[in-house]
């Protein structure tokens, strides 16, 4: 397989900006599309496109400077003001399609003044792709903030070979229906070669939306592959679920720090068992209902006293957005009623991590806890459930997933399935969970780090570059 050179686009770049005590500082940013992007692009080299935040320095680029010496792939950053930046990322990004992919339509805030500058910035971002690009680059758009990049771009470079991957869930049609620009994206949407999207329920629903507000495309393929044609041309869509550098989990697993950092967890704890959350500080993560289904655990299994803990480690994000401040709030409110509640001297049931913690701890912490508990509403994938499999080498801990995370048709060969509203149903699967023998819980484990090991991020990257390849042949021969 011929490997393009790359140019990577994305709303962020993988380093974010802030300043602590009058200093500015980079540091990694949070998210499961850097987790699993940029090991790719250390791997293949490239350009990564992407906003550095709303100021521009000379600070900033002696960091991002020395934050690419030893990469193989460059930083090509954009900045926006602080009205675009509260426009496009704030209000239409993540006021709009944000809750509406995620099926949760009454959180939306359709103003369209967001519309503007959607398109404005969307602009703005093929400025920056058609000067950091030559005409020969494979130039590959990510997620949802950048639906409309390609279409600018394809205007002025007709033969360009744009890419998308879309993180997040596609919604159904009766969902994204209430989109007031929906036929506008769609089409727009249309002007890549290849669209890739999570799982096969987001590519069903992508060509339904096209077959209800788009009739004039025609649609052709089977399931695996499907192709639409529109006025731009040929667009091959497909399910190509994304996943994590296996291996990197893997081995930073077995280390000694992370070794030793987990004989220190497991001296604290000594018997009680830990199950662990974590996550962005999103409401899409179901964290709320998963401290009350914990709680309401506790109150009906009490057996289970002084005998579990939850670690819930919260990653701080899109602070600044009203729901978000909302949702900090709700969960302290959650935390300190279930502690409250349960505490005794020397067991407090909800140890409360709200920080970004580096990946030793990160790691040491999934491979010391009995059960993951994930309980998203709705989910692009999750790549916590995917990290937590690799991290356990001993195959000795139970995953609780939720049924609307898009891992969850993969994971299912090992996890138990939940459904996040249900806390008495959450409240039984955790009883499940940490009763489980150990023999059960290293069948189920081994199942899902077989899956993970096979389908891991350089096979979804060499899936996704075939498709493209194939759909270039296919373009060739219509054309
Ligand atoms: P999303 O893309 O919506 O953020 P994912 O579960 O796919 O959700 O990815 C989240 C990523 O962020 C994972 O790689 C996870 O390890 C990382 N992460 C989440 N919380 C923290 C935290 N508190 N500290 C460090 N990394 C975190
Ligand atoms: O997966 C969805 C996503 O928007 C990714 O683009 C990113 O990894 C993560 O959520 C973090 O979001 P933000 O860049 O808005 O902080």
């Amino acid at each position: 397989m011929s490997i393009p050179k790359l140019v990577l686009v994305s709303n962020r770049i993988p380093i974010s900006f802030s300043t602590e005590d009058g200093e500015l500082k980079g540091q990694p940013s949070s998210g499961g599309l850097v987790t699993s992007l940029e090991p790719l692009l250390k791997v293949h080299g490239g350009i990564w496109v992407g906003s550095g935040g709303t100021e521009d320095s000379p600070q900033i680029r002696k960091i991002l400077k020395e934050a690419s010496g030893d990469n193989p792939y460059k930083f090509a950053p954009l900045f926006l003001t602080e009205e675009e930046q509260s426009n496009f990322y704030e209000g239409f990004s993540n006021e709009i399609v944000w809750p509406l992919f995620h099926d949760l339509q009454s959180r939306c805030n359709f103003d369209p003044r967001y519309w503007e500058f959607y398109e404005r910035v969307n602009r703005k971002f093929a400025d920056a792709v058609e000067e950091a690009s030559s005409p020969d680059d494979l130039i590959w758009i990510h997620d949802y903030q950048l639906m409309q990049v390609a279409k600018s771009l394809r205007d002025r470079r007709p033969g360009a070979r744009l890419a998308f991957f879309l993180h997040i869930p596609f919604p159904s049609p009766d969902i994204f229906a209430k989109l007031p620009w929906r036929q506008q994206i769609l089409v727009d949407l249309l002007a890549h070669d290849l669209i890739g999207v999570q799982t096969g329920r987001d590519q069903r629903n992508l060509i339904a939306c096209l077959r209800c507000f788009v009739p004039s495309v025609k649609i052709s393929g089977r399931d695996k592959g499907r192709v639409v044609v529109s006025e731009h041309g040929r667009t091959h869509i497909e399910a190509f679920p994304i996943s994590i550098d296996f291996h990197a989990f893997n081995e930073q697993s077995s280390s000694a720090p992370v070794l030793d950092r987990v004989q220190q967890i497991k001296t604290r704890t000594h018997d009680i068992q830990i199950a662990v959350g974590v996550d962005r500080l999103d409401y899409t993560k179901g964290i709320p209902e998963r401290l009350k289904a914990f709680g309401y655990f506790l109150r009906n299994y009490p057996a289970f006293h002084r005998k579990v803990e939850l670690i819930q480690i919260v990653v701080p994000s899109r602070e600044g957005i009203p729901r978000y401040d909302q949702l900090k709030r709700e969960v302290e409110r959650l935390v300190t009623h279930v502690n409250g509640e349960f505490s005794e001297p020397g067991w407090v049931p909800i140890n409360y991590i709200y920080r970004a913690v580096p990946r030793d701890e990160l790691i040491a912490i999934y491979r010391a806890a009995d059960v993951a508990l994930i309980t998203s509403l709705k989910d692009g994938m999750n790549l916590v459930a995917k990290e937590y499999c690799a991290a356990k080498t001993e195959a000795n801990g139970v995953l609780v997933l939720s049924e609307f995370a898009g891992a969850a048709p993969e994971l299912r060969v090992g996890a138990i399935l939940v459904n996040p509203y249900d806390e008495v149903g959450v409240g039984a699967a955790l009883q499940r969970a940490l009763e489980m023998r150990p023999e059960e819980r290293r069948r189920r484990m081994l199942r899902m780090r077989h899956l993970i090991r096979q389908a891991d991020i350089h096979t979804w990257r060499d899936r996704f570059f075939e498709a493209l390849e194939k759909t270039a042949a296919a373009a060739e021969v219509h054309s």
